[in-house]
């Protein structure tokens, strides 16, 4: 991690804003081993190869969790199995196909709508193995990227050492619930992929008030998720296959990622409740481009502006922004 990181980061456990950093190796710019201490409770993080590592607290707890993933299984329970999983794969996700991990990052840069030339402060919750982040680095002054799985990071961090300009990114091991980050720092905020995982509304709604506290006034802020879309319901009750296990209301794919596909109400409601004004939805990834690859996905895009493709999509987009400083 670079010095400068300080100026944004609060303790996850306490909310204060004053941490000390204590260096124990440092490699030109980059702090590569030592330790943030919050300066009111006294919470310790380690910084573990130039990534600080601020999980909240519960996180320290001995507990086991459970080995069977199961739809009544604990918030905790819920986190740990999906951060083991994405540690174990982390080097498999970015074999995801590319017309429609292309497609989704075309969308979700096409909502932020960011200036050529102009520089921003960005934050991607869940940013991964940085699938959408790498895109953001033409555009920032300062990117931070946020994702409990440090294993998906580490490989981010390799990444990024052979992309040019990347000095601007920070990379933070934390849970996105608790995102250890000072009131009003971003001008744009992106989460692709993240909220899907968030198994009720009450800590669905907590995430979303986390994303307004840490936008500045006027910040745009552009997620995507798994959609509960007219097709996905047809599949659901018709095509029976147990090879499918993302098309049901809210599952477990691969018997540990929990999963919830959100209805365009749902999200109208989640968005409001937590402050943003919602501009667009718009669905994403429909059977043209899972068929048809880089064609289909040609298609889809000439027609997203449409909408008439989203009762198809598998994945929404929704473009939201924080209200000016005098409405807040
Ligand atoms: C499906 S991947 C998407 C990664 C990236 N946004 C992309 O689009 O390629 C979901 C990511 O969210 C992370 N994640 C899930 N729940 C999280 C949480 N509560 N806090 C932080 N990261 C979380 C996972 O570790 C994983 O890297």
């Amino acid at each position: 991690m670079q010095e400068n990181l300080l100026d944004y980061l609060a303790c996850p456990n306490c909310g204060c804003e004053k941490i000390e950093l204590q260096i124990s190796k440092k490699e030109g710019q980059e702090i590569s081993f030592g330790t943030l201490i919050c300066c009111d409770c006294f919470s310790r993080f380690p910084i573990i190869g130039g990534i600080p590592s601020m999980l909240p607290r519960i996180y320290e707890s001995e507990e086991k969790s459970e080995t069977n993933l199961t739809l009544e299984s604990s918030i905790y329970d819920i986190r740990k199995s999906e951060m083991l999983f994405r540690d174990t794969h982390a080097t498999g996700y970015d074999n995801i196909s590319r017309a429609q991990a292309q497609l989704e990052i075309d969308y979700v840069m096409d909502e932020l709508n960011l200036s050529q030339g102009k520089k921003y402060t960005l934050l991607d919750l869940g940013c991964g193995t940085g699938r959408v982040l790498l895109s953001l680095i033409p555009y920032a002054q300062n990117l931070i990227g946020i994702d409990f799985s440090l294993e998906s990071l580490r490989l981010l961090k390799s990444k990024l050492r052979k992309v040019e300009n990347s000095g601007s990114v920070h990379l933070i091991h934390v849970d996105a619930a608790q995102p250890a980050l000072k009131n009003k720092l971003f001008d744009a905020i992106v989460s692709v992929q993240l909220v899907q995982s968030f198994p009720d509304e009450e800590t669905r709604l907590a995430l979303l008030k986390q994303i307004h506290r840490v936008a500045r006034p006027q910040a745009s802020f552009v997620l995507s998720t798994f959609y509960y879309s007219l097709l996905k319901q047809l599949r659901a009750r018709y095509i029976k296959n147990p090879e499918d296990d993302i098309y049901e209301r809210e599952g477990l794919h691969l018997g540990h990622l929990y999963y919830h596909n959100y209805s365009s109400k749902e999200l109208n409601d989640l968005f409001i409740k937590s402050g943003f004004k919602t501009l667009r939805k718009r669905g994403v990834n429909t059977p043209l481009t899972r068929r048809y690859g880089v064609v289909g996905a040609k298609i889809e895009k000439l027609l997203k502006w449409s909408g008439i493709l989203t009762p198809f999509s598998h994945w929404i987009t929704v473009s939201a922004f924080v209200e000016t400083e005098d409405e807040m």
